[in-house]
C-alpha cells in the first residue's frame, strides 16, 4: 500500500508511513522506543473527564498514557490494522479505530482536545486533514500537532524534519482554523499547540 504524502512529490511505501504485516510491527517496535510522548503529553494537558481524539496512534505509546490519565474518552484512529491491534493492548478501554486524519469517522465538536504525533508530514491532504480536526474539536477546543525535529533529534529522524515553509503552512493552517497557535522546540519534535479559551494555554513543559 502507498500513499502520497503532501510534503513530498513522491509515494512512500515505508513500513513507518503506513505500517503493515511483519515490517510494519518491527517498524512500530521502534517507534514505541524512539517516539517519547511524555512531552507531548505535558502540553496538551489533558484535564478530569476531557474527551481526547489521537490522530495516528501507532503502536499506542501515546494512547497509553492518555488512557492512564484523567481524560474521561479516549479515541483514536489509525489506518493500519496491525497497530490497531498493538495500541489495543496497551490501552484495552480506549475507542480505537480505523481510519484517517482527514476522515476520522466521528461526529461534530465530539472531542475537547486532538493531538498527532509524527503523522501530519504523511497525510496526503493537509488541509482537508485540519479541517477534519476543526469539525470534530468542538469550540474553544485545542489541538496539539507534532512533528520529528525538536532541539535534539535523533540521528535516525533528523531527515525527516520538515523545511521552514512547510512548517509555516502548518502552523498559519492552525491558526486560520483554532486562533492562537504556540510553537514549542520539544526534545525531540517540534510542536504546534492551537486553541483553548486562553489560547495560550498550553505551557511549555
Ligand atoms: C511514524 S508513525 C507514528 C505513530 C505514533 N503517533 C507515534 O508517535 O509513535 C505514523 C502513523 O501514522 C499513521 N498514518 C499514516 N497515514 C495517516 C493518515 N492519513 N491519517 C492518520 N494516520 C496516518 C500510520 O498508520 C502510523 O501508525
Amino acid at each position: 500500500m502507498t500513499t502520497r504524502p503532501w510534503t513530498t512529490d513522491r509515494s512512500a511505501r515505508s513500513a513507518f508511513v503506513l505500517p503493515r504485516g511483519l515490517r510494519g510491527r518491527l517498524a512500530a517496535r521502534v517507534m514505541l522506543r524512539m517516539n517519547r510522548q511524555d512531552e507531548v503529553a505535558r502540553l496538551l494537558d489533558v484535564q478530569p473527564g476531557e474527551r481526547v481524539l489521537e490522530i495516528g496512534y501507532g503502536p499506542g505509546g501515546l494512547i497509553r498514557r492518555l488512557s492512564g490519565s484523567a481524560a474521561g474518552r479516549v479515541c483514536g484512529v489509525d489506518p493500519s490494522p496491525e497497530m490497531r491491534e498493538m495500541a489495543r493492548a496497551h490501552a484495552a478501554n480506549a475507542d480505537l479505530r480505523l481510519g484517517t486524519a482527514e476522515d476520522t469517522g466521528f461526529g461534530d465538536a465530539e472531542f475537547d482536545c486532538a493531538v498527532t504525533v509524527n503523522t501530519v508530514g504523511l497525510w496526503p491532504c493537509l488541509e482537508r486533514g485540519l479541517d477534519e480536526l476543526r469539525r470534530v474539536v468542538r469550540p474553544g477546543g485545542r489541538v496539539v500537532i507534532a512533528w520529528h525535529g525538536g532541539r535534539r533529534p535523533p540521528r535516525l529522524t533528523r531527515r525527516f524534519r520538515l523545511p521552514d515553509d512547510q512548517l509555516r503552512r502548518i502552523e498559519d493552517g492552525l491558526r486560520a482554523r483554532f486562533g492562537n497557535v504556540v510553537r514549542r522546540e520539544l526534545s525531540d519534535v517540534t510542536a504546534f499547540a492551537a486553541g483553548g479559551r486562553q489560547g495560550l494555554r498550553a505551557r511549555p513543559p
